[in-house]
């Protein structure tokens, strides 16, 4: 006999049940993947943990990868390389200043060959390693005679190198302007003197020995020195 307070199992005209919802399935971890440097997730997490990054950089290593090691081996290189450079470059500093005149001086004297190896004129084959031009003149500015003159190429203003300006047969200093004659005698421009002039003698064979260790001055009255001027 049906109890009456118990609803029949599946009574006409009743819905189904429904179902009550599951819970989802737990997804599988995903494979680890290495980042750009090569290391696992796993290997990442273990990076996190105390005393972890050595333990990581050695386990993920390519035992073909020494990349990083090279870098610093470069910068290594690197560093001895510009200690090194700075010590010879002091010791070279030290010898200049230990040996100024042995390492940077030209040689005070020379021969400019034999007189009849010139023509009337300023002769600039002797300017760029002597700083002298040879001058052959066929009247001195002093003495009236001919012969030659070694001025020195050395503006009297303050220092600069003048240039030989054939056109206008005429030394012009390229730094404030100063001009001066053949002969070395200014005559524009704020030099306040003459080009001074070498000691030029005949040597022992014949040639011709500029001196530059000593200079004339014409405002001194020098020039008319008889190593100041080589009759020919
Ligand atoms: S240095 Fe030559 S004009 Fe001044």
């Amino acid at each position: 006999m049906a109890d009456e307070t118990t609803p029949p199992d599946n009574p006409a005209g009743a819905p189904p049940p429904v179902a009550a919802p599951r819970p989802p399935a737990p997804r599988p971890a995903a494979p680890a993947q290495p980042d750009l440097a090569g290391r696992t997730t796993s290997a990442m997490a273990r990076k996190d943990t105390p005393g972890a990054p050595a333990r990581a950089a050695a386990a993920t290593r390519d035992p073909d990868d020494t990349s990083p090691l090279l870098t610093r081996r470069a910068w290594m290189g690197l560093a001895w390389g510009a200690f090194s450079a700075a010590s010879a470059a002091a010791l070279a500093a030290t010898g200049r200043f230990m040996f100024p005149n042995v390492l940077n001086e030209p040689p005070q004297q020379f021969k400019a060959g034999f007189p009849n190896e010139y023509g009337i004129g300023v002769d600039e084959r002797w300017k760029e390693k002597f700083g002298i031009w040879l001058v052959r003149t066929p009247e001195d500015v002093d003495l009236h005679v001919s012969g030659f003159y070694a001025l020195i190429s050395v503006c009297t203003h303050l220092g600069c190198t003048p240039n030989f300006l054939s056109a206008e047969n005429k030394f012009k200093c390229p730094c404030h302007g100063s001009g001066f004659r053949t002969s070395g005698v200014n005559f524009e421009g704020p030099a306040p003197r003459p080009l001074e002039r070498a000691r030029i003698v005949l040597a022992d064979d014949g040639q011709i020995l500029v001196d530059r260790s000593r200079h004339f001055q014409r405002e001194l009255g020098q020039w008319t020195d008889p190593e100041a001027f080589l009759k020919a």
